[in-house]
């Protein structure tokens, strides 16, 4: 009896023991290497298989709120080798662009770099439905890889502790393009990983790259070094602050000032201060375009109009000075006066203009309701305040006609006046 109980409990004991063998052994024959790292909206997957032969067999997935998802090779940005995708033009699937980087900007597209998507899985769009959330879900073959990559970006199958860097862009303006040399914009978060690639690569040449669900579901032959840094562009909403506040509200306010308080000074004194924010701003402006494919040549309409009116807009500095000068020596209208006082209604005009075209631009369209919306009530504002200046001292000049005689003297000062800023 006692014999057969303890034949019965070592059974099970034993039984349950080679079970758990078997799942553990079962789990590492995958021959994969997974990394998975919680986003704040959902977790990054990346899981890699290759063969000697130089096939390389990537899953990656992400929550697609973010505007693009990255994994580059190596530990930086530079002589990196990137698997970039975001959504496709039909909002549907997903666009792979595999990318070069140089560095601390926007990697450039590679057709050289051998990379397709294959589906082996039941997501084959790029994009699926998790729960109540999207993500984008591809699966990446690349031939050939070690042909690109510098430094530890070049992959080395046999490296344990191979590094990889990933990346996730802004939750804002999906890209949906199915080019793949579309603009991205600056991760909102970046880190670095390593992967095991000796354990990932199969000596075998064809293996069945089929990712199962298993395989990717925790982190396996991989690791995170460190959390997520986070990051964001802030160089570009500091040229947009920059910009739009100089053009929508210190320029107008020197033209109400000089009416207002009929003061040169504090005209010259704020439209000072405005030059010099637009040149900081355009400054800001140049060091931001060499971060972009789109803006690294200078040759966008938004860029070339913002310095022609750079150049304007000292020539309007410069014009002003030399008028304002004459004006003190000879008490005479100058035709520097007339130029001033019509190029600078333009030039201001052209600036808030290159504020549309600047959100168009970088992809921020939609701002241009809120823009726009502001650019209308001060330009309404500032043409009445100037209307009912002009209109009251009019009403002055009449009413001190009557009084006075000296007619013509009164008429040309008048002319000043209103008409130019001739003090
Ligand atoms: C428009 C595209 C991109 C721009 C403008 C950009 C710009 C930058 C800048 C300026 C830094 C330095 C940040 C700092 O030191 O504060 C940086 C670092 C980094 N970026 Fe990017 N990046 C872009 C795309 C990517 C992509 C696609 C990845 C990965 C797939 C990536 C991964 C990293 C990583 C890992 C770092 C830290 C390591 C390093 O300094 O290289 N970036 N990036
Ligand atoms: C009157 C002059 C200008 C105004 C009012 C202006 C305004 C703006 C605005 C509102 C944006 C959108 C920013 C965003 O969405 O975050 C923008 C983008 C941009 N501006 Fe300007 N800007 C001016 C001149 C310039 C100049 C002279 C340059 C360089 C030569 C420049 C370079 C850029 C670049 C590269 C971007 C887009 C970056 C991206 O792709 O996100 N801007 N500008
Ligand atoms: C991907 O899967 C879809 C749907 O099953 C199929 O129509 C398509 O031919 C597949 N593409 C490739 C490259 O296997
Ligand atoms: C891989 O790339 C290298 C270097 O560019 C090239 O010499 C070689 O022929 C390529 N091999 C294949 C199979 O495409
Ligand atoms: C997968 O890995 C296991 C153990 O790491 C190894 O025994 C096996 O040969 C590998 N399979 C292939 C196809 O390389
Ligand atoms: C690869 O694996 C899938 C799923 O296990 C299977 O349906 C398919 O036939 C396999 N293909 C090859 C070439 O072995
Ligand atoms: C993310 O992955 C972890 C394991 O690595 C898992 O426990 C968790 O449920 C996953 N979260 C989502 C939203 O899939």
């Amino acid at each position: 009896m006692r014999f057969r109980l303890c034949l019965v409990v070592a059974y099970v004991f034993f039984s349950s023991i080679l079970e758990v063998t078997a799942a553990s052994s079962q789990g590492t024959e995958t021959n994969v290497s997974t990394f998975v790292y919680p986003t704040g909206d959902g977790n990054l997957t990346f899981a890699l298989t290759a063969t000697n032969g130089g096939d390389v067999y990537m899953h990656l997935s992400a929550p697609a709120t973010y505007q693009w998802v990255g994994i580059g090779t190596g530990s930086k940005m530079e002589g990196s080798v990137m698997f970039i995708v975001y959504e496709n033009a039909d909002k549907l699937s997903a666009t792979l662009s595999p990318r070069l980087s140089d560095g601390h900007s926007e990697p450039t597209y590679s057709s050289s770099v051998d990379c397709d998507l294959f589906n082996q899985t039941s997501d084959h769009g790029g994009i699926v439905q998790k729960g109540s959330s999207r993500y984008y879900s591809v699966n990446i073959h690349c031939k050939n890889i070690t042909a690109h990559g510098e430094g530890d970006g070049k992959l080395d199958f046999s490296n344990t502790k191979q590094p990889f860097i990933y990346a996730w862009g802004p939750t804002d303006g999906a890209v949906s393009s199915a080019s793949k040399s579309a603009s991205i914009k600056r991760h909102d978060s970046y880190g670095t990983l390593w992967m095991d690639l000796a354990k990932a690569t199969s000596s075998n040449s064809d293996i069945n790259a089929t990712f199962t669900e298993a395989a990717l579901l925790t982190t396996q032959n991989a690791g995170a070094d460190g959390q997520a840094q986070s990051d964001g562009d802030k160089v570009g909403p500091a040229h947009a602050v920059i910009m739009l506040v100089t053009f929508v509200i210190i320029f107008p306010l020197g033209a109400l000032l000089l009416r207002f308080l009929e003061s040169v000074k504090a005209h010259y004194i704020v439209q000072t201060v405005g030059l010099l924010a637009a040149v900081v701003g355009i400054a800001v402006g140049l060091y931001l375009g060499t971060m972009y494919n789109h803006s690294k040549d200078v040759s966008s309409g938004h860029q070339v109009f913002g310095l022609i009116l750079l150049i304007l807009l000292l020539a309007q500095w410069a014009i002003g000075l030399y008028h304002h000068l004459r004006f003190r020596k000879y008490k005479r209208p100058t035709i520097y006066g007339r130029v001033h006082l019509f190029a600078g209604p333009a030039i201001v005009l052209g600036g808030i203009i290159n504020g549309f075209t600047g959100f168009n631009f970088s992809g921020d369209s939609h701002n241009n309701v809120y823009y726009g919306a502001v650019v209308a009530v001060v330009i309404i504002v500032v043409l009445a305040l100037l209307g009912w200046k002009r209109w009251s001292k009019n009403k002055q000049a009449k009413h001190s006609r009557m009084l006075d005689d000296e007619e013509l003297h009164e008429g040309s000062y008048q002319m000043n006046a209103s008409h130019g800023a001739s003090y």
